[in-house]
C-alpha cells in the first residue's frame, strides 16, 4: 500500500467515521444458524477431536505398533523407546499437518472462497480417514501417521477458513458470540474423543481404527449442508466484485425482513477503497505500520494462548492426576469432568463476549490462568506432603481450564478476522493461524521433557509468559465489540500515523 493512498483512507476515516450498520439490529435467524453449524460443525470437529483422540487408545495402538514390527522383523521386538518415538510423530505430525494448512489458508481463501475452501478441505478428511481406519487391516502404522499428517493440513486450513466465514457472515453486533461457536466444536469434540476413547466404548482393540474413523461423520454432514449456504458475501462483493451475488448471499443470511442496504453500502465502500490498494501479502504485512501492529496483536495473542500451558493440561491431564493421587480409572473421569468444563465454560463465554467485550475477557482469563498456575506450582510442590494438597492440584487444573476458556479459548480464533480489514485478512489470517500451530506442536513436543527436568516447577514458565501476557493486551489490545471491521482497520491506520 502506498503513503498517500493510506492518507486518503485515513482521512476519510477521520472526517466520516464509518456508520454502524442498520444490520447491528439484525438478530439471530434460523438460517444464520444453519450456516453457522454448516461451517463450524464440519470443520471444528477436526480441530477438537483429533487433539483427544490418541489420548486414551494409546496403549492400545502402541502395542499394536510393537506387533507388526515384531512380526515385520520376524520376532524381533521393538525398544519401548522405539514405540515410544513412532508414537510421538504419530501424535506431532498433527500439528505439522496444522502449520502448512494454516500457512495455506490465505492462498485458499482467496483463490476458492472461504465456502469453496472449506468444501474442497474435507476431501483430505476423507484421505486420512482412509488411511487411518484401514491401517489396522493393512498392517501399517506408517498410515496412521500419513492420516494424522492429512486431518492435521485439513484442521490448520479449518482454523483459518471457518472464523473467517463465520466472522465474516455475522451481523456485527454478533460476530463474537458466532466466532466463539468454532471454539465451542472444538471443545465439545475433545470431550466427545474423551468419551468415545473409553475401553467400554471405542477404544478397546478391535474398535480403535473406527475410533479414530469416525471423524468422517462430520465432514459427510459439511457436504450436505453447506453446499445450501451462500458463500461469504464480503468475499463475494469485496473480493470478487460480484454485488448482486453478494446482495443475494447476504440477503439469504439476514432474512427477507430485513434491509441490508446499509450492509451492502458499507462492504461498497469497502471494494471501491480495497480498487486504490494492491492484494496485501505477507511481506506488506511485515513491513506496512498500519499492518504491524494488528499483525503482532494476533501472533502473541496465539503464541499466548498455546504457551500458556492449555494443551499440556489438555494432553497429559489423565497423567498429571494420577501423579496428584488419583487412581487411572478415577483419573480419566476427571480427564473428562475436565472436558466438560471447558464446554459449558466456553458458552458462558459466548455470552458474555458481547456484554463484557474482547480484553476484558482476555484480561481475565488470562490474569486468572497466571494466578492459577503460580498456585499449582506451590500445590505440586508439596503435595507429597499432605493429602489435601493433592486434592487442590486438581481443583486448580480445573480452575485454570475455566479461566482459559472464558477468552483465551475462543477469542484469539475471530479477533484476527476483526483486526484486518478484507485485503489483508486472509494473509494475516495464515500467520497467525501457522503461529498457533506452530506453538501447539513445541508444547506437545516440550512439556514432558521439561517436567521431567523441572518437575513441580514447570508451571512457572506458564505463569511467566501469562503475565507478559496480560499486559501486553492491557497495553496494546483494542476492544473490538460492536466496531465494523473497516472501523477497526481505520483506526489502525489512525495510530500508525501518531
Ligand atoms: C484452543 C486451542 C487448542 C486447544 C483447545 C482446548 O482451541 O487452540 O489447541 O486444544 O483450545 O480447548
Amino acid at each position: 500500500m502506498k503513503d498517500n493512498e493510506l492518507t486518503t483512507i485515513n482521512f476519510n476515516a477521520e472526517t466520516s467515521p464509518p456508520q454502524k450498520p442498520k444490520e447491528s439490529k439484525a438478530g439471530f435467524n434460523a438460517k444464520l444458524a444453519f450456516a453457522i453449524i454448516a461451517a463450524a460443525l464440519g470443520s471444528s470437529f477436526q480441530h477438537g477431536y483429533n487433539t483427544g483422540v490418541l489420548n486414551n487408545p494409546q496403549t492400545l495402538i502402541q502395542s499394536w505398533m510393537s506387533s507388526v514390527i515384531t512380526n515385520r522383523t520376524e520376532g524381533e521386538v521393538p525398544s519401548q523407546s522405539h514405540i515410544t518415538m513412532l508414537w510421538s510423530i504419530a501424535v506431532s505430525i498433527f500439528c505439522i499437518g496444522g502449520m502448512i494448512g494454516g500457512v495455506m489458508t490465505g492462498y485458499v481463501a482467496d483463490r476458492y472462497g472461504r465456502k469453496g475452501g472449506l468444501l474442497i478441505n474435507n476431501i483430505l478428511v476423507v484421505v486420512a480417514v482412509i488411511l487411518e481406519g484401514a491401517s489396522k487391516s493393512a498392517g501399517s502404522f506408517e498410515m496412521i501417521i500419513l492420516g494424522r499428517f492429512f486431518i492435521g493440513i485439513n484442521s490448520g486450513l479449518n482454523a483459518g477458513l471457518a472464523p473467517m466465514y463465520l466472522a465474516e457472515i455475522s451481523p456485527v453486533n454478533l460476530r463474537g458470540a458466532v466466532g466463539t461457536v468454532y471454539q465451542l466444536v472444538i471443545t465439545i469434540s475433545i470431550l466427545i474423543a474423551q468419551v468415545l476413547g473409553l475401553n467400554s466404548l471405542l477404544g478397546t482393540e478391535d474398535l480403535w481404527p473406527t475410533l479414530l474413523a469416525i471423524t468422517v461423520l462430520p465432514s459427510i454432514f459439511q457436504m450436505f449442508t453447506l453446499p445450501i449456504c451462500p458463500e461469504s458475501p464480503k468475499y463475494l462483493l469485496v473480493g470478487r466484485g460480484k454485488e448482486i451475488e453478494a446482495q443475494r448471499a447476504l440477503t439469504w443470511l439476514r432474512g427477507p425482513s430485513v434491509s441490508v442496504q446499509d450492509e451492502m453500502d458499507e462492504m461498497r465502500a469497502e471494494y471501491e477503497a480495497s480498487k486504490l490498494v494492491s492484494k496485501v501479502t505477507i511481506r506488506e504485512l511485515l513491513t506496512n505500520n498500519s499492518l504491524r501492529i494488528p499483525l503482532i496483536i494476533s501472533v502473541v495473542i496465539m503464541l499466548a494462548q498455546q504457551f500458556s500451558g492449555i494443551n499440556a493440561v489438555m494432553f497429559f491431564s489423565t497423567q498429571i492426576f494420577m501423579e496428584a493421587g488419583l487412581t487411572a480409572e478415577n483419573a480419566s473421569y476427571a480427564t473428562m469432568g475436565m472436558g466438560s468444563i471447558n464446554v459449558l465454560m466456553t458458552i458462558v463465554s459466548l455470552v458474555l463476549v458481547e456484554k463484557a467485550g474482547r480484553k476484558t475477557l482476555l484480561l481475565i482469563g488470562f490474569s486468572g490462568m497466571g494466578v492459577v498456575t503460580l498456585l499449582l506450582t506451590f500445590a505440586m510442590s508439596f503435595s507429597k506432603e499432605a493429602v489435601w494438597l493433592s486434592y487442590l492440584c486438581i481443583v486448580l487444573i480445573l480452575a485454570f481450564v475455566i479461566m482459559f476458556a472464558t477468552g483465551p479459548g475462543s477469542i484469539p480464533w475471530f479477533l484476527v478476522s476483526e483486526l484486518f480489514n478484507q485485503s489483508a485478512r486472509p494473509a494475516a489470517t495464515s500467520l497467525a493461524v501457522a503461529t498457533n500451530w506452530a506453538a501447539n506442536f513445541l508444547v506437545g513436543l516440550g512439556f514432558l521433557p521439561l517436567q521431567d527436568v523441572m518437575q513441580s516447577y514447570v508451571f512457572i514458565i506458564f505463569t511467566v509468559i501469562i503475565v507478559l501476557t496480560v499486559a501486553f493486551i492491557y497495553k496494546k489490545v483494542p476492544e473490538t465489540k460492536n466496531k465494523t471491521m473497516e472501523e477497526i482497520s481505520a483506526m489502525f491506520r489512525q495510530q500508525s500515523y501518531q
